[in-house]
């Protein structure tokens, strides 16, 4: 939850600093603070219990002047919120600033340590070991990249970290082990921060640190060193294509709804960077495998979790239909302890598995460990992954990247749009690879793939359908979605947007389940939505439905805008375009998403920051 952005070079750095704090105040915080130092390492601080606005009023009242500086959101973990235990913290002697997002697991022991060493401490947070830390090895060396190294020796534990030292003042440090860290190089001008969100509007040339990587930012240049041994390391730069409105709401209420709004751009961005629909071809520049390697692939495993894992099963639908390989669908947390292959210790055996990991933020520590444990039974990964650089896409073989810029909303809607659009992308191209999609067919389907856009932003332009039904519904404890074939993924992921953000306890179902146990539960109190596009199944949706009519319970269907019949048994008809089946998902994920949006308004909630869930998941 926390926030860090550092900053040095020609400009004034607390304005630069703040701006960067802004860009992070969605993640949620209960202070904020910043240090900032002139030429001569002369630092000062300033921190401020509740909003940004807080700190901005007292920089404003009496500013900080100085061109290089670090700030600070601070979420309170260790100690109270209050300005004592906000960051930046300092050394006993005000020489070593640090901010710090994550956890020192082994602080308690440290600060005794240090204590009898006479070291006074003022705040009761583990950050505060640090500095003094860093102070006191910096006096037996006079090196900062030594001090720092050998400071954080003894320290265990998830971090990321700024640092400034007076002595020297042309330098600011940011220090990876876990928790998330990138560089910004400017002209002149080098940035820091937890979130390339925040220093967007400044410069999109992004480094991803490593974890175990310290970068020294001055000016002129920043410098990467391996933090255990010092040694020097290259790294790549990668030219952002976000836009800086990422970070900014712009007219809508919440990053939710905006980014809801976004997804048409987000298939014609896939469109754009996979496919040519003139001359019917797809090419994925990074995924690793060569022509020959995938045309080898009989079966796939594709692991993910929550919204991922939704699209996951979108995607096994596709490559069973469109590339005809088998696929079985696994959460990262089951999949990891699955017995899919001897362990090879990673010497490719098995070259006709292949396993795929879908991951919006590319951290998930359970798809992560999933992607490693392919690795050690020797399968090949490819990614489906959301943001740049991540530990997931690092771990892959090779990725697909789902081009659906920065997510903000902790609840997945455009980044699942991406996942599904790349993974209808792939399927193409493996069928094309396995001979069963010749050019003519390709054409055709991305032709229709681009006209998709069009149709979601019809549904987008007028949602008072969807707004009736969440004010008539709004104030149920319980709801089930139901849906078959490509109608089931789908109910699924209705019902997680629905409980993750209304709190609302919602269950997604294959519609031919309920009768087997859930049907139980039907009654007047639980509306049912559900998902009854045309297709195969769209009949057998018709007789579920009746059956939760018949024993009471309210529905709410999700239909084709020609379908007269399914009118007769809902209670609520939620229109989208009629399409090819494989299609329907892209389309059905809109009203699922703004029904969940709109209920989740109405009943007062935050919206983008939902009560116990973070928006990457670094745990397993
Ligand atoms: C739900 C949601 C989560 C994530 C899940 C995986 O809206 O966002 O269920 O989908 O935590 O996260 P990623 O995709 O980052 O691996």
């Amino acid at each position: 939850m926390c926030g860090i952005v550092g900053y040095i070079g020609t400009q004034q750095a607390a304005p630069l600093l703040t701006l960067g704090l802004s860009k992070l105040e969605y993640r949620g915080y209960d202070s904020a603070g910043i240090a900032v130092a002139d030429a001569a390492g002369e630092a000062s601080m300033r921190r401020a219990v509740g909003k940004l606005r807080n700190l901005q009023h007292s920089l404003d009242s009496a500013p900080l002047a100085g061109r290089a500086g670090i700030g600070h959101t601070r979420w309170a973990t260790h100690g109270a919120p209050s300005e004592i235990n906000s960051h930046p913290h300092r050394d006993a002697t005000g020489t070593v600033f640090v901010v710090h997002n994550g956890i020192i697991e082994n602080y308690a022991e440290i600060r005794v340590e240090l204590e009898a060493q006479g070291v006074e401490f003022r705040s009761q947070t583990d950050t505060e070991v640090l500095p003094n830390l860093i102070k006191r090895a910096y006096d037996e060396c006079q090196n900062l990249p030594r001090a720092i190294r050998s400071a954080l020796q003894g320290v265990r534990g998830a971090y990321a970290l700024a640092v400034m030292h007076s002595a020297v003042p042309d330098t600011v440090v940011a220090v990876r082990q876990t928790s998330p860290l990138v560089i910004g190089l400017g002209e002149g001008e080098n940035f820091c921060a937890s979130d390339a969100l925040a220093i967007l509007s400044e410069t999109r040339r992004i480094i991803f640190l490593d974890n175990g990587e310290m970068a020294f930012l001055r000016a002129e240049g920043v410098e990467v060193f391996d933090l255990e041994s010092g040694a020097r390391r290259q790294k790549e730069v990668q030219q952002l294509d976000w836009s800086a409105d990422s970070a900014n709401k712009g007219d809508f209420p919440h990053f939710m709804l905006k980014e809801v709004h976004e997804q048409p751009a987000v298939m014609e961005r896939l469109l754009h960077h996979y496919a040519d629909e003139e001359k019917g071809c797809i090419a994925f520049p990074h995924i690793g495998l060569s022509r020959e390697e995938l045309r080898g692939v009989r079966r796939i495993f594709i692991q993910a979790c929550g919204t991922s894992w939704h699209a996951g099963l979108v995607g096994k639908l596709l490559i069973e239909r469109l590339g005809l390989i088998s696929v079985d669908v696994d959460t990262s947390s089951e999949f990891r302890y699955r017995n899919v292959a001897p362990h090879t210790g990673g010497a490719i055996l098995d070259s006709d598995t292949l396993v795929i990991a879908i991951s919006q933020s590319g951290e998930t520590a359970d798809t992560l460990a999933g992607v490693q444990e392919a690795k050690e039974r020797g399968l090949k990964v490819i990614s489906v992954v959301n943001m740049p650089a991540s530990s997931i896409v690092r771990a892959s073989d090779g990725v697909i990247y789902t081009h659906a810029g920065p997510e903000v909303s902790v609840a997945s809607t455009k980044a699942y749009i991406g996942q599904i659009g790349a993974l209808y992308l792939l399927s193409l191209y493996l069928g094309e690879i396995h001979g069963l999609i010749d050019r003519a067919r390709m054409k055709r389907r991305l032709e229709k793939f681009a006209e998709v856009p069009r149709l979601m932003r019809e549904i987008l332009a007028d949602d008072s359908g969807i707004q009736r039904a969440a004010q008539r519904f709004w104030l149920a404890e319980h709801a089930f979605f139901i849906g078959r074939g490509y109608g089931q993924p789908s109910a699924l992921e209705g019902a997680l947007k629905l409980k993750e953000i209304s709190y609302i306890h919602a269950e997604g179902y294959a519609a031919g389940e309920l009768k087997h146990g859930p049907i139980a539960l039907i009654d007047e109190k639980m509306p049912v939505v559900a998902i009854a596009t045309q297709g195969v199944t769209y009949e057998k949706i018709l007789s579920n439905m009746q059956e939760v009519r018949a024993r009471g319970g309210k529905l709410i269907a999700v239909a084709g805008e020609d379908d007269e019949e399914v009118g007769k048994y809902a209670d609520f008809v939620l229109r989208v375009p009629e399409l090819t089946e494989s299609f329907t998902p892209f389309v059905v994920a809109l009203p699922m998403q703004l029904l969940a949006y709109h209920i989740a308004v109405l009943r007062d909630y935050d919206v983008d920051m939902p009560r116990n869930l973070a928006k990457s998941v670094t745990v397993e």
